[in-house]
């Protein structure tokens, strides 16, 4: 019961151990088992990997749309039904979808983000990164890395792919702070904390409804002008032979806004705070930059985002041999899956010299990230860009993780640091 409690608990993530423990015990004990805290409907907790693999690939029988695909209270995923079946405010995106809807929307924008399309975007990508290097470089000795670069540098390249300008990023920075996930108080995300219900539901509508108005004024622009930006791609698209809707041509844009901000600043925030408090990981890094790749994969398992995803069974089933009711609720445990002791040696050691490395951090199956590409690239490049100039680096205080249980991680990396 103590253990289920940690698992949903944003304190616990935020404090990281009793998360790496907790789900330690339950792979060891109870690797998959249903979990009963007061306020929630019970729940399945997946924690092994092949099992998260498992669900991710019968995605027939596993749905992600039937309710909220992330935990939520039951009086809070009452009201969000309530509100999705009658509110023109709020509609499915891309991860909520369940087949045919979800392969078709997908396929919309699939190519757009396919490693070979991307390269063009590469180079304005440098631009931005050499931008945020130059302002590190600029704080002197010492900054705060989650703050000052982690957090702002992904917003602008989504800004970038979605061709957002740069005056609008106070805008979409708000969207991204208050629509998605990340509930830590200090960060003033107005979704509140679990159980907040009313008033995070309230907020989440005010937000969503400024951006309608945004995004529907770029929509109606990329029609009449279109360009090589995501926007363009959506404004345009056809499902069906029909034309895409305001509202889902809305979603799409905040699905892309949101799930690629959080994502890759915490990713990156994980990083560099992993090789402060790993020199001998920085010396090999920084001496073999083949190595940038293995600290991306490494600082993705490592930092794992994305914390958990729900499905909903659609059919009485088995999964390592246990009885699935139809109707039940699976909590898929991105973090766990990445410290499997069956997948990797020395789970609990940072190692950008890791391979292979088979983490789950960007899900599996059809809803596996759209924008993983696009992540690792916009990773690379940063890292190309800073660690030649970055001559040494080390904690400067305690950093500190959000209080958030779907998407988070590092608020604060405080560090000090040479640079030329
Ligand atoms: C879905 C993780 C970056 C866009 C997902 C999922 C995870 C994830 C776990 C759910 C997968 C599943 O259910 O199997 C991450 C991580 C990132 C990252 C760890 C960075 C380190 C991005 C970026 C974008 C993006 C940069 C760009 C827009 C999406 C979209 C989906 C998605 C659109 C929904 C896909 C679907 O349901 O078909 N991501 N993501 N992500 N991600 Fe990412």
């Amino acid at each position: 019961k103590e253990i289920a409690e940690t698992i949903v608990d944003p304190k616990a993530y935020a404090a990281f151990q009793p998360i790496e423990d907790a789900f330690r015990a339950l792979r060891a004990d109870s690797p998959l088992d249903v979990a009963e805290v007061e306020g929630f409907d019970p729940f399945w907790v997946v924690t092994r990997q092949a099992d998260i693999r498992e669900v991710e690939l019968k995605n027939e029988l596993f749905h992600n749309g039937d309710r909220s695909t992330v935990l939520t209270t039951i009086e809070a995923d009452r009201k969000v039904r309530a509100m999705m079946g009658g509110s023109p405010h709020l509609v499915r995106s891309l991860v909520q979808m369940d087949n045919p809807d979800h392969a078709n929307y997908r396929r919309l924008t699939q190519g757009y983000f396919a490693p070979q399309n991307l390269r063009p975007l590469e180079d304005r990508v440098r631009e931005i990164a050499r931008g945020f290097v130059d302002r590190m470089a600029a704080h002197g000795d010492r900054c705060d890395f989650a703050k000052d670069v982690a957090f702002l540098y992904p917003l602008h390249v989504i800004m970038e792919v979605l061709g957002v300008p740069e005056a609008d990023e106070p805008r979409m920075l708000k969207l991204t702070q208050e629509l998605f996930g990340s509930a830590d108080p200090e960060l003033n995300r107005s979704q509140g904390q679990v159980g907040d219900t009313d008033q995070a539901l309230a907020n989440i509508q005010g937000t969503v409804a400024d951006f309608i108005a945004y995004f529907n004024e770029m929509t109606e622009d990329r029609r009449r002008n279109p360009r090589g930006d995501l926007a363009s791609i959506i404004a345009n698209g056809q499902i069906e032979g029909q034309p895409l809707g305001h509202l889902e041509a809305m979603s799409y844009y905040i699905i892309a806004a949101t799930a690629g901000h959080d994502t890759t600043s915490s990713t990156t925030a994980g990083a560099l705070w992993a090789l402060a408090e790993n020199p001998a990981q920085f010396k090999k890094v920084k001496e073999d930059p083949s190595l940038i790749k293995g600290l991306i994969e490494e600082s993705i398992r490592w930092e794992t985002p994305v914390k958990h995803f729900m499905r909903t069974a659609t059919e009485d089933t088995e999964l390592a041999g246990k009885k699935i009711a139809k109707g039940d609720w699976l909590f898929l445990s991105y973090p766990s899956g990445n410290r499997d002791e069956a997948v990797f040696d020395n789970p609990y050691d940072f190692d950008v010299t890791r391979t292979p490395n088979k983490h789950v951090a960007f899900g599996y199956g059809a809803h596996v990230c759209l924008g993983q590409h696009l992540g690792r690239m916009e990773m690379r490049v940063l890292w190309e860009e800073l660690l030649p100039r970055l001559e040494s680096v080390e904690m400067d205080g305690p950093g500190r993780r959000m209080e958030a249980s779907f998407v988070c991680g590092p608020k604060s990396v405080p560090i000090r640091f040479k640079m030329h």
